[in-house]
Parts: structure tokens; sequence; C-alpha cells
């Protein structure tokens, strides 16, 4: 079976959605390994308590990080890494070492609203002050650029009269959950 792991920064709402989406049988795949580099991020709580394997590592905790991100992939025989809300660039070894086989979501259009400092509502404002209609996640394979990989799917979401950056964030962040999973039982798991 399909072996993620999955690096997020703080909340985990994706985490938990692909997790609801294994539970229930839509996604077929194992959520092996929950990496943060926060010690206090949510997403931790949520991985310990459902028994996933966790680990906390940053460049405070381990003075190889690119090492330790390795390692801990490894351990878990990972095949896919999945980046959810990972607030942080990626090792370069590690971007080498999981080409093809390494997957982000982003909160906004790519390239458009994409790259360094484009995250989180950052991003919600950047497309109201653009005036677009229409916005949406981006799910993208992960290079050694910050979003700039081939998208492998998009979801719109209808920018509305009146939305602020946390109302848009908002409705974008429900359409991540049910776009991701679909997007990697689509392009990793063989029928
Ligand atoms: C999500 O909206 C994700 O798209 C975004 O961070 C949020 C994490 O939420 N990622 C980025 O902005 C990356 N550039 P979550 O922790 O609840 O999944």
């Amino acid at each position: 079976m399909l072996r993620l792991s999955a690096f997020a920064s703080g909340r985990g709402s994706n985490v938990a959605a692909l997790h609801a989406a294994i539970t229930r049988g839509d996604l077929n795949a194992e959520l092996a390994l929950v990496v943060s580099n926060n010690s206090g991020a949510k997403v931790l709580e949520f991985g310990a308590a459902r028994g996933i394997a966790t680990a906390h590592i940053s460049g405070k905790t381990h003075a190889d990080e690119g090492a330790a991100l390795l390692d801990a992939l490894s351990d878990a025989r990972t095949d896919v890494l999945v980046l959810a809300g990972y607030m942080k660039k990626l090792d370069p070894r590690v971007v080498d070492a999981y080409r093809g086989r390494a997957v982000n979501i982003h909160p906004g259009p790519l390239p458009e609203f994409g790259g360094r400092g484009m995250f989180g509502l950052h991003v919600h404002s950047a497309v109201l002050a653009a005036g677009l209609a229409e916005t949406g996640p981006t799910v993208h394979r992960v290079t050694a650029d910050y979003d700039e990989g081939a998208t492998l799917g998009f979801r719109p979401v209808p920018v509305q009269a009146g939305d602020t950056p946390e109302t848009l964030a908002a409705r974008v962040l429900a359409a991540e959950h049910d776009l991701y999973w679909r997007v990697l039982a689509d392009v990793f798991v063989t029928p």
C-alpha cells in the first residue's frame, strides 16, 4: 500500500483531511509519518493521538536537518512525500531524493500567486487586491524553487463580494480538503 509521509508546520487540517479520506476508504494509502519543524504544532498531537509516527525535526533539533529528514522518510519507507502547510524551504537533498514523488498544496493559483512570501493569508490578500473573480488551491509537484513544479490539480473557488482574506481562506481551505486526497489518488494510486 502507498505510504505517505506528511510535513506540516502548524494546524494540520490538510493532514487531518487526508487521514479522514484514508479512514473512509477513499484514498488507498497509509499515513506512515508526520513531521513538523515546530515542536508545538497541532499536527504532531493529531498524529500521535492516532498512532501515526511523528517527528519534530528542525535546524534547532538536528545539526543536519536535511539528513534527519531523509533518515525519517527512509525509516518510514516513504513512497510519497506530502507537504501540507510546511512553511519551510525543503532541503535540496530531500527534493532530489523524492523528485517525482513529492507534492505540495498551495492556497491559490500558481504561478501568479506563489513564490517567496506567498503563503497563508498573504495569498488571499493578494488575490483580493488583484480583483480576481476566482481563486482556488493548487496541488503541484515539489521542485527546488518555491511553488514552481508542474500543477497536478486545481479547484476553482469563486471570490464573493465582501470577501476578506479570512473568509476566502476558509472557503479555499475547505476546497483543499476535498482536492488533495483526490489528486494523490489520481496520480499515485494504481487502480
Ligand atoms: C493551507 O491553506 C495550505 O494551503 C497553506 O497553509 C495552510 C495550512 O493549513 N500552505 C501554504 O501557504 C504553503 N505555501 P493546515 O495546517 O490546516 O493544513
